[in-house]
């Protein structure tokens, strides 16, 4: 072990995690001047900021400095960004989770330095509601206009806007009763080119506070038509299908502007019932792999196909085949003796 380098036990060797501290969702996932910015929830003895990192490969990450602080109004819980090319500038926005109301409210923040350091915008909170759940705005572009979903507790609510801080209501979505096992969290909703038939629909994505198969935390999507107002699952579709079954890929959200339509989504690999538990430090809490989201249909339904993001594979060295094994029970097979990273095919 080089001089200087800490042993720590558990330390992810591929998945992000943060330096110390707390982590929870990804935020702010957004793609401008060739790298790939996340942002992420980060608890430092109770304070909620956004953390920071950039990767140009989306396997590499570098930790940047905070990106967005408490102040007055309230924690900053998760949200989204978007590249205002208008106005050259990164726009934020996230849940407040206010000190001294206790309502959840959205606010804004820009910045003009490629996400290093970031200026809230003095008229927030930009938008209010009485509702006790109100949060996890993605914002993303629709023709000429912007539109963001955000969580209502019990259904995802949709806004539209020209200039990223005037708001109105356009719609809602409850989805079916199967998928209230728990509060709806961290939504999203995307286009997506269907790999066989070359037809346009909509994935509205959803975490779920409890209830999912493996048990706590998980995410559902639905898949249907969305038209600028109003997101309408397929009539075959309106119950929520599970993105995963084990138990750590939750809040997982969607780059915006990817090159090429890809369509990319990570998520906090861990969950609500275990997240403080974890017997890691300095750190508590992982990132998921980047997985590459594909639409494909499936006896009359549409279904997601998830795969780790090709650029992965540069992670590939000392390939060893082995073939016609017979292993019989009790047996101890070494396959890596340096102790490290194994992928197994
Ligand atoms: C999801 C979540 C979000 C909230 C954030 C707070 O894990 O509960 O709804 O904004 O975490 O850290």
């Amino acid at each position: 072990m080089p001089k200087g380098v800490k042993m720590e036990k558990y330390r992810p060797k591929i998945h992000f995690s943060a330096e110390d501290y707390i982590i929870n969702d990804p935020n702010g996932l957004v793609y401008y001047k060739g790298e790939y910015h996340l942002f992420h929830q980060y608890n430092i003895n109770e304070q909620i900021y956004w953390g920071h990192a950039v990767s140009k490969d989306l396997v590499h990450w570098k930790r940047l400095p905070k990106a967005i602080a408490p102040d007055k109004i309230g924690q900053i819980w998760s949200g989204s960004a978007v590249v205002d090319e208008e106005n050259q500038r990164m726009v934020a926005f996230f849940t407040y989770s206010e000190h001294e109301t206790k309502r959840q409210s959205q606010g804004v923040a820009f910045s003009y330095d490629k996400g290093r350091t970031w200026e809230k915008y003095s008229g927030n909170p930009i938008l209010t509601d009485s509702r006790e759940d109100f949060r996890d705005p993605k914002v993303f572009r629709y023709e000429e206009k912007w539109v963001m979903i955000l969580s209502g507790g019990d259904c995802v609510l949709l806004y539209e806007s020209k200039d990223l801080i005037h708001w109105n209501q356009i719609s809602s979505f409850k989805g079916n009763q199967e998928s209230h096992t728990g509060v709806w969290e961290c939504p999203d909703l995307f286009p997506m080119i269907v790999e066989t038939t070359e037809e346009r629909k909509w994935v509205l994505t959803v975490s779920i506070n409890d209830g999912s198969p493996a048990g706590g935390t998980g995410m559902q999507y639905f898949v249907g038509e969305f038209d600028g107002q109003k997101f309408i699952a397929d009539s075959n579709q309106e119950k929520g299908l599970w993105i995963d079954y084990g138990k750590d890929f939750y809040a997982g959200v969607t780059w915006n502007h990817v090159p090429k339509d890809r369509r990319l989504m990570i998520a906090w690999a861990d969950n609500w019932q275990y997240r403080d538990y974890l017997p890691t430090s300095p750190f508590k809490g992982q990132m998921s792999c980047v997985r590459e989201l594909k639409l494909v249909q499936k006896e009359k339904k549409y279904i997601l196909k998830q795969l780790p993001v090709k650029e992965m594979e540069c992670l590939r060295t000392n390939k060893h085949e082995m073939k016609n094994i017979k292993m019989g029970a009790d047996e101890e097979w070494t396959l890596c003796d340096k102790k490290e990273v194994l992928e197994l095919v």
